[in-house]
């Protein structure tokens, strides 16, 4: 990427054309995502993860739209070249196409996002054609859909079963033809995951969907080896950022308790 560049939507598409392989990270605060930024992240996504990682809930459920701007806010003031996508929470796009509008729109307007990501396809084809034509670019999210947690009882590999398999080829196509500028593809075989992104001339965004997407996502939290209360095999942690943190702290409490710290060339 060219230093100065910023992504652009485009860009994206054109990065498929080539083969080169587009990288993506969660952030939810400034300082996270101006290091991504900095590191040459290709887009960061503010994810209703966030619910999870950095509010501590269960479920990416609870978290809401204005936490979603608060968040995007934050770190679009870390971004430069990076392409921004804010994550529309759960119910914020689903009541009408009125409602998603509005929510999308906020995003842009008052939390300088590039696009919104929404998950599902047949129910949302709609809202999706009618942002994508007003201008706002929304990037599609399908096969384990983390909103529908509640009725897929936990968060199970999509599209084993040649039915399913074919279900998700159709909505994928669907979400294209709808104007998504891309779809991340969530914990679906490596096969069929590979299928999609032959079929689709969008670039497919992998997370447990094997090698051959037109890039990968992952949560931030969990590669850097931060987020502890699961880990999926799609996980590849490139740091112990928790174990660092919590030696640091334990070394901090010792040298305070001991009076070790602050010592003379820390004081004034
Ligand atoms: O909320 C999120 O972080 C996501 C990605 C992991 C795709 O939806």
């Amino acid at each position: 990427m060219d230093t100065m560049d910023k992504r652009t939507i485009p860009q994206l598409r054109e990065m498929k054309e080539k083969g080169e392989k587009i990288a993506c990270l969660t952030a939810y605060d400034y300082l996270t995502a101006h290091l991504l930024d900095k590191a040459g992240i290709d887009l960061i996504l503010v994810g209703d993860s966030g619910a999870m990682v950095f509010a501590g809930h269960e479920t990416t459920l609870p978290i809401n739209m204005d936490q979603i701007i608060y968040h995007t806010q934050a770190v679009a003031r870390g971004v430069k070249k990076s392409l921004l996508i804010a994550d529309m929470p759960f119910l914020s796009y689903q009541v009408s196409t009125e409602e998603a509008v509005r929510n999308a729109g906020r995003c842009m307007k008052e939390a300088n996002a590039d696009g919104v990501k929404l998950e599902g396809s047949a129910p949302v084809l709609e809202t999706v054609h009618r942002l994508v034509t007003i201008g706002i670019p929304v990037m599609g999210h399908i096969g384990l859909t983390p909103q529908s947690i509640r009725s897929l009882g936990g968060y199970p590999l999509r599209g084993k079963r040649p039915e399913e398999a074919e279900a998700l080829k159709q909505e994928a196509r669907a979400l294209e033809e709808a104007g998504a500028f891309s779809i991340v593809l969530e914990k679906i075989p490596a096969d069929l995951a590979a299928e999609i992104s032959k079929m689709l001339t969008i670039p497919t965004i992998g997370i447990g969907a094997g090698p051959q997407c037109d890039g990968q996502i992952l949560v931030t939290h969990d590669m850097l080896g931060m987020f502890e209360a699961f880990k999926p095999k799609f996980v590849r942690r490139y740091a112990e950022l928790g174990k660092s943190i919590e030696d640091a702290v334990r070394d901090y409490v010792r040298d305070v308790k001991t009076t070790e710290y602050p010592d003379k060339s820390e004081s004034y």
